[in-house]
């Protein structure tokens, strides 16, 4: 077969959550390299935001910010192509599971499962009625190798989005959608530079050094260093390509070799 790399993705429209920083930002940019049109989400527009991505500004943890992303994609173009529901955080306090209230279950439960099935429920009607189109759900390596303390609910709500993106698939893979999960280990945005250099002053360390202590926590990283998150836009932009044709329905695990089963 002969694939032209470049405009593989030409004419398609595609959604990014998150995409204006760290993995999102370079995901965002590798889907508009291989031609497709982007339109990227955030409670905050970038100074910087390029002009050739489209931004629409929403809060994804509320029903009304999925709804308003919803109702402008397809009130500007009609459909979407590729949806890729990049977005999650964790900002839980740590101390264990006693302080965690149901408040931070709830908000946590929000961002990472609710705001991606309420996206899903949006876009797949159009999806499937064109009876193609492709979904991809950014979980974590925390789903299968939980953190506890301050991230224990992050976990479950990104386990849940594994096996909540396993069961769409089923559904609605014979319609002609794809639905795929990755899951990233660490990977060093620009958040995750700034907590290095935090743990390195309260330590009195040197970026190195906590850089290792980061990477102990985990269990080790047998690759050495966290990924780039151009490295983990690269698998998502084959992922969401013509030649990952007859994948659906798997999780794909970018982790630098960190979770230590097979
Ligand atoms: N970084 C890692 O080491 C790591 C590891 C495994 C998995 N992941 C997963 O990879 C994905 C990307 O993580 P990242 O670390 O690259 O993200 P990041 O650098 O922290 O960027 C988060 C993006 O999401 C937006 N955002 C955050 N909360 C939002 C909300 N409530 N509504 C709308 N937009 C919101 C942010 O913009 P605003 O703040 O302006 O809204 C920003 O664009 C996430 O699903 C994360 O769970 C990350």
């Amino acid at each position: 077969m002969d694939f032209n790399f470049e405009n593989e993705l030409s004419g398609k429209i595609a959604l990014v959550t998150g995409g204006t920083k760290g993995t999102g930002k370079a995901i965002a940019d590798r889907l508009s390299k291989a031609g497709a049109t982007v339109i990227v989400t955030a409670r905050n527009k970038p100074e910087d935001q390029p002009g050739h991505i489209h931004f629409i500004a929403a809060d994804l943890s509320r029903p009304e910010g999925t709804q308003k992303v919803v109702e402008e994609i397809l009130a500007e173009y009609g459909h979407l192509d590729i949806l890729i529901n990049n977005m999650g955080s964790s900002e839980t306090p740590g101390g264990g599971f006693t302080v965690l209230s149901d408040h931070d279950w709830e908000a946590t439960i929000q961002t990472n499962l609710l705001a991606p099935v309420r996206l899903d429920r949006g876009f797949l009607p159009g999806m499937v009625g064109r009876g193609e189109g492709v979904i991809i759900h950014i979980a974590s390596i925390q789903a299968r190798l939980p953190l506890y303390d301050s991230t224990l609910p992050y976990a479950a709500a990104k386990a849940g989005l594994v096996n909540y993106s396993k069961s769409l698939s089923n559904e609605v893979s014979p319609k002609g959608v794809r639905v795929l999960t990755v899951s990233p280990g660490w990977i060093m945005t620009s958040a995750s530079g700034r907590m290095i250099e935090r743990i390195a002053d309260s330590s009195g360390g040197t970026i190195e050094q906590a850089t290792h202590s980061v990477m102990n926590a985990l269990g080790g990283i047998p690759f050495g260093r966290p990924a780039w998150p151009e490295e983990v836009a690269e698998l998502v932009g084959f992922l969401a390509s013509p030649r990952a044709a007859y994948l659906t329905g798997t999780e794909y695990v970018i982790d630098g070799g960190t979770i230590p089963t097979i």
